[in-house]
């Protein structure tokens, strides 16, 4: 349990200030409904911290790191299982063997520390959602779908050898949550095993992923969460994981692979950056959270509750006209903040505008997945703009109830009606890479 803070609009501007009109930077104690994220913010269960008194701390070998291994296994499938403190420490030492100058990874969508990370390694990222997925307006089941003639026809263009993997993002963050069918997972698989590219899973919130398809793919209903995961990861060669997410930890993530040559180079990386091979930079207590929110999440009650507390929300909001990507995702409400401040061009940043506006009038932190955290600069240093500008409320997991989600809503139509006021905003200072994270910004006066 925690208090809520209860603080008003004029402290709320100027903390606002004070952080550079970057809620990143604002202190979590001047947030009253912290919607930033999902990652690692979700309640542990009494399961989890009763794991968690029994966590093992031996160095090498521990029986907390052999539950862990066996959850990973039994879930994904996949023989070689490495802990790694976030899902980026995964990503980190797997781009730094496949990447580096003049390869490709090719994605329905890389989160922005994957395309980092990428980036990082001299690689380049290539987005390839399907056309649906462009579109927030549109409703579609699985508009998290990668889209399989462009990937065709870009191998038939620049053949393959360079591709380093394919990365199927479960389900699509930055894409507004959204799902990816099975069958799109299964062709994809396909295309690059008929060309040897390695195709691996960004499973963060693999569970929400197969809810959906149980819900929404035929031939699926009669399937387990888990019998669905099992089928899911049996198409890919490996998978990172940020268990932050979908295995209810505070902190954690892994990487799993079939190939065992691959495994040890990744293992010499990560007694380097991370830490012995049976705890990778977390210690036994995560280990033993991770392993049982990996099976919690396998919960269809707990899914069904999820996912229908996100689709509520987004209908609220689409009811009251406010632009929302549609359908629901799942585990965040997008807004479209082109719809939604058609007035602030996309070089002012209307999704850090409307982010602003959301914690001033209500307290509420959400984050911009837009131009702030996508979009790139040209020779001449104007913006490339990213494709959507979204604002997310990441909901965390077993935290807030349905009046929250109320007031949430309520807020969301008061600035909505009130959007002519808003202002864009210029940055002032940023960092080379996820600039979002620090950048300064002031309001366009
Ligand atoms: C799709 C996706 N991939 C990777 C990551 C990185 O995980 P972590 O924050 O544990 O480094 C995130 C985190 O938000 C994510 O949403």
């Amino acid at each position: 349990m925690e208090p809520i803070i209860f603080n008003d609009e004029a402290y709320r501007q100027n903390a606002l200030e004070q952080a550079h009109y970057n809620t990143f930077l604002l202190h979590s104690n001047d947030v009253m409904i912290d919607l930033l994220t999902d990652s690692g913010t979700s309640a542990m269960s009494a399961a989890q911290w009763a794991g968690i008194m029994q966590g093992d701390e031996s160095y090498a070998g521990s029986p907390s790191f052999y539950k862990f291994e066996n959850a990973v296994k039994d879930i994904t499938g996949m023989p070689v299982v490495i802990p790694t403190h976030q899902g980026r420490a995964a990503e980190k030492i797997l781009f730094s063997i496949l990447g580096g100058q003049g390869k490709v990874f090719i994605s329905n969508t890389l989160f922005d520390t994957t395309r980092a990370n990428i980036e990082f390694s001299g690689a380049t990222g290539i987005d390839m959602v399907c056309k649906e997925g462009k579109h927030p307006s549109i409703a579609a089941p699985f508009k998290g779908n990668l889209d399989i003639e462009l990937l065709e026809s870009y191998i038939a263009d620049h053949g393959s050898d360079h591709i380093a993997m394919v990365i199927i993002t479960v389900t699509n963050n930055s894409g507004g949550g959204q799902p990816v069918s099975m069958e799109n997972i299964r062709k994809v698989h396909q295309v690059c095993k008929r060309r040897s590219i390695l195709m691996y899973i960004d499973a963060c919130r693999f569970a929400e992923n197969c809810y959906f398809i149980q819900q929404r793919e035929a031939g699926y209903l009669h399937k387990n969460i888990k019998e669905i995961a099992n089928e899911m990861f049996s198409y890919a060669d490996g998978c990172t994981m940020s268990a932050k997410k979908d295995a209810f930890a505070n902190i954690g993530g892994f990487l799993a692979m079939h190939d065992t040559n691959m495994a040890t180079q990744c293992r010499n990386l990560l007694v380097i950056t991370e830490g012995f091979p049976t705890y990778g930079g977390l210690a036994g207590r995560d280990l033993e959270a991770i392993a049982i929110g990996l099976y919690e999440v396998l919960d269809p009650h707990y899914l069904h509750y999820r996912i229908r507390s996100i689709e509520y929300l987004t209908q609220k909001l689409h009811d009251a006209g406010v632009p929302v990507m549609l359908p629901a995702g799942g585990h965040a409400v997008y807004l479209d903040a082109k719809a939604f401040l058609p007035h602030i061009p996309t070089s002012q940043y209307p999704g850090q505008a409307l982010v602003c506006a959301l914690y001033t009038v209500g307290g509420i932190r959400s984050v911009e997945i837009g131009s702030l955290m996508f979009g790139k600069y040209d020779e001449q240093h104007r913006l490339i703009p990213a494709h959507l500008e979204l604002v997310r409320l990441a909901i965390p997991r077993r935290v807030y109830t349905q009046s929250h989600i109320d007031y949430v809503a309520e807020v969301i139509i008061e600035v909505f009606q009130n959007r002519k006021h808003i202002r864009g905003l210029y940055i002032v200072e940023e960092a080379p890479v996820l600039r979002h994270f620090t950048a300064k910004l002031q309001p366009i006066s």
